[in-house]
């Protein structure tokens, strides 16, 4: 067992603890610009990137710090071995446009390494094969039919029965040239020139509508306009959704990622398991010795056990497989996947054509953000783009949509009902020391944390997003929707969407 080793107490990311980011002013008037985007991750600053090298006024805004978000919690993987997909996609969506999304990876691969070697970017950028592995009987069929899938489409890859990784392994699946950096170091570089080429940031303002007269203009929760030509909603949820209905077509799921350092050497690879529960392992570097970066534990958000269990299943793996010398960081991250996995990029709908989303990128977001950078900017500068098609958010594809929204919703429905019954506790002196429990106070289900120091914090536990109850996520001291994944800090206040608004605060 790893139960000996230090745990870390709070989650906080290799990639936010290795780089000094910089910082930017809130917006306090209101602006006219050519471009609004709306998030500081990937999509957003690669976006702003592009476009202001074209000579557009653009601004981006955050509602908290950039590279906070997704962004700033992946594993890094720059790959088009986005789990087994192929044959999915080939059967839901033909030959043709399963070979167009391997095509996009391959091409923003290209892209981001490109645009390393032309700014001479120390971001720790490595070539490294994919690999996709199992050691159960059932998984190996499926491997077999995704390595023909490759076969058709002409992907470079190979079935194995080992990997350079010391572990058990019945079948593998390889995808070559593949690549892994430092995603804050390349972004960090990203922003410096945008931000030369005229790009502005503001941090802590978020955008909470979107009116029109004869342009768009977004307000922000202070009562600021930014009027624009066009928006790039590249904030995970579109904080605009148009009626798009875009929290019935998505669904998210949060993943858990332990760095420790281990008595082996990496061997090199990036590698996924093809069973559940999955397991995800890469390397970096740090302070010139291998950090091991294990992720996995998916699960849908505010549903379930304590998420403290996920990390103590990655590190009992992690302990089991390899050894464990030291831990180092833990954190989590949470993405939306779309009722047919692939991701919606282009208007948020058919009838507004200058209002842009990004979203759904099923945890492969190093590829589909910049993808969705390059589509985006290509509209906007009225250039073609042969993937543009591929990821309208207008597509429809019956056969799964259906099936997996009437799941989705009756999930949904389950929680507002449950999530109104489930008390924890009936007595917030119980509480002990950093927890966290749910009680009725004045006949209001009630969240309340208790900070180390014993100051309480309460809050009304209904979502602002739809009204589902939020559960209390350990791990991460935050307040949790199991409905849409809206996610709230313990004081209330909104960390992740579609909620805009801060629950209510509740008077102990
Ligand atoms: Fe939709 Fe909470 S009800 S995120």
């Amino acid at each position: 067992m790893a139960s000996s080793l230090h745990v870390p107490q709070f989650p906080k990311t290799y990639w936010r603890a290795s780089v000094s980011l910089p910082e930017f002013s809130s917006l306090d008037t209101s602006i006219k610009t050519d471009v609004a985007i709306v998030g500081g991750g990937i999509t957003g600053i690669t976006a702003a990137y592009m476009l202001t090298k074209q000579g557009m006024k653009v601004t981006l805004i955050d509602a908290g710090n950039i590279l906070n978000g997704v962004t700033g919690h992946t594993t890094a993987k720059i790959t088009a071995q986005h789990g087994i997909i192929y044959d999915e996609l080939m059967q839901h969506f033909g030959a043709d446009n399963a070979s167009l999304y391997y095509q996009a990876c391959s091409d923003a691969k290209q892209w981001i390494e490109e645009t390393i070697s032309k700014h001479d970017i120390n971001c720790h950028y490595q070539n490294e094969d994919a690999y996709i592995f199992t050691n159960k009987d059932d998984s190996i069929s499926k491997l077999e039919t995704e390595r023909k899938a490759y076969e058709q489409l002409d992907i470079p890859g190979e079935q194995l029965d080992s990997i350079p990784l010391n572990i058990p392994v019945q079948s593998a699946l390889k995808m070559k040239n593949q690549a892994q950096f430092h995603p804050l170091m390349y972004l960090k570089q990203l922003v410096e020139e945008a931000v030369n080429d005229g790009l502005e940031i503001y941090e802590h303002t978020t955008a909470t509508d979107i009116e029109y007269n004869k342009h768009p203009a977004i307000i922000t929760r202070d009562e600021h306009r930014i009027t624009c030509k066009y928006v790039i909603q590249a904030s995970h949820y579109p904080f605009y959704d148009g009626q798009g209905f875009y929290p019935t077509r998505m669904y998210p799921e949060r993943a858990y990622i332990i760095a420790v350092k281990t008595p082996e050497t990496f061997p090199g690879g990036m590698y996924i398991s093809a069973d559940s529960p999955t397991r995800s392992i890469r390397s970096t570097s740090m302070d010139g010795e291998d950090l091991w970066l294990i992720s996995g534990e998916n699960h849908k958000p505010g549903q379930g056990e304590s998420t403290m269990n996920h990390y103590d299943a990655l590190m009992n793996y992690a302990e089991n497989t390899f050894g464990i010398s030291e831990y180092v960081y833990r954190w989590s991250a949470q993405d939306l996947t779309t009722v047919d996995n692939l991701p919606y990029i282009g208007p948020v709908t058919k009838k507004e054509d200058n209002i842009f989303v990004a979203t759904g990128y099923r945890k492969w977001g190093m590829t589909n953000g910049t993808i969705a950078a390059k589509i985006l900017s290509d509209r906007i500068l009225n250039k073609d783009n042969p993937y543009a098609a591929l990821f309208l958010p207008s597509r429809f594809h019956a056969d799964p949509a259906i099936r997996k929204f009437t799941s989705m919703n009756t999930d949904v429905a389950k929680h507002l009902i449950k999530g109104k019954l489930e008390y924890t506790i009936d007595n917030i002196k119980d509480l002990a020391p950093d927890d966290a429990a749910v009680t009725r106070i004045n006949g209001k289900r009630t969240g309340v944390y208790k900070d180390s120091e014993n100051n309480l914090y309460a809050v009304d536990t209904t979502c602002k997003h739809l009204g589902c109850e939020v559960n209390w996520n350990a791990g991460d001291r935050t307040w949790d929707c199991p409905c849409h994944g809206s996610r709230y800090a313990y004081t209330g206040d909104v960390i992740e969407g579609p909620a805009k608004e801060p629950l209510n605060k509740v008077e102990l």
